[in-house]
């Protein structure tokens, strides 16, 4: 079994290794479209011509399955991807993203305490633009009534900033930092507690800094829930090519086939995870 990972960056790696721990003896290639990031600050057309391309080479390979490991290409360009790979399957982000944050709702106890908690989607600005988050959530509950969704607020932040900062490995600079507080300090004087969701697969690298930004928030993203909804899919439960790893502390066998259309602009501590394996 052949899976096909894509994002503008480094980002999708995050979603990459979530996928190994559950589908260890896959062999995965990945391609990140380092020539053309961000992705977030171009327009609809521009996303979705970039996704295309990717999607043709990934198709050049013969994938079984894709998984678009970008918040802003799942957003906006996902029927485009999908017409390319006619009848090979592909996978998003946004969705699972949903049902990580979902999750945390209720782990939370957070329908109990209404209106005072929200749901941070922290994404780029395109990606916020979209709405994609509003219309997943609604295209998932439809019967959720007017009054429940009052009751529990959506907040869309777009932070352009941060993509190009962690591609140029920055992911503990005092400059990303205090640009992660910028971002979220009017929400966080709304709100004293929240559920935020990482809405762009970049973001898990810095998921420590969000958490120090919003003290006594929930901070979530949906790797884990990407692969989580690949394993429940028809395509993983009924291809017996693709065994399911028994032990996750087991390290995966499959190899990993990368592409970068900028090799050289990846930052160190992305290289060094590359050579020592995600
Ligand atoms: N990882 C991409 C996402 O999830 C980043 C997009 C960009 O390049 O701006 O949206």
């Amino acid at each position: 079994m052949k899976v096909g990972v894509f994002d503008s960056g480094i980002g999708g790696i995050t979603v990459l290794s979530e996928l190994r721990k559950k589908f260890g003896t896959a062999h995965y290639v990945y391609l990140g479209d380092t020539a053309h990031l961000p992705y977030g600050t171009k327009s609809p057309a521009q996303i979705e011509r970039l996704s295309i391309q990717c999607a043709k080479k990934l198709k050049k390979k013969n994938i079984d399955v894709l998984v678009v490991a970008c918040n802003t290409a799942s957003s906006l360009a996902l029927p485009a991807i999908q017409d390319v790979m006619k009848t090979t399957p592909v996978f998003g982000v946004v969705e699972p993203g949903i049902h990580a944050a979902l999750n945390a709702v209720q782990q939370n106890g957070i329908r109990e305490k209404r209106d005072s908690t929200p749901l941070l989607i922290l994404a780029t600005r395109a990606t916020v633009q979209s709405h994609a988050y509003g219309k997943a959530l609604h295209k998932l509950f439809p019967t959720q009534s007017d009054s429940e969704q009052a009751s529990f607020p959506i907040i869309e932040q777009a932070c352009p900033l941060l993509v190009p900062m962690i591609e140029e490995g920055w992911i503990n600079h005092p400059i990303l930092h205090l640009t992660v507080s910028e971002y979220v300090k009017p929400h966080l004087n709304l709100f004293p507690t929240g559920i935020a969701l990482l809405g762009c697969t970049h973001y898990p690298w810095i998921q420590s800094v969000f958490e120090k930004a919003l003290p006594n928030w929930t901070v979530v993203h949906s790797a884990s829930a990407v692969a989580e909804l690949l394993e429940k899919s028809e395509l993983f439960s009924s291809n017996n090519k693709i065994r399911i790893n028994s032990n996750p502390s087991q390290r995966p066998t499959g190899e990993i086939e990368w592409i970068f259309t900028d090799p050289d602009s990846l930052p160190a501590f992305a290289k060094t995870l590359i050579q020592e394996g995600v």
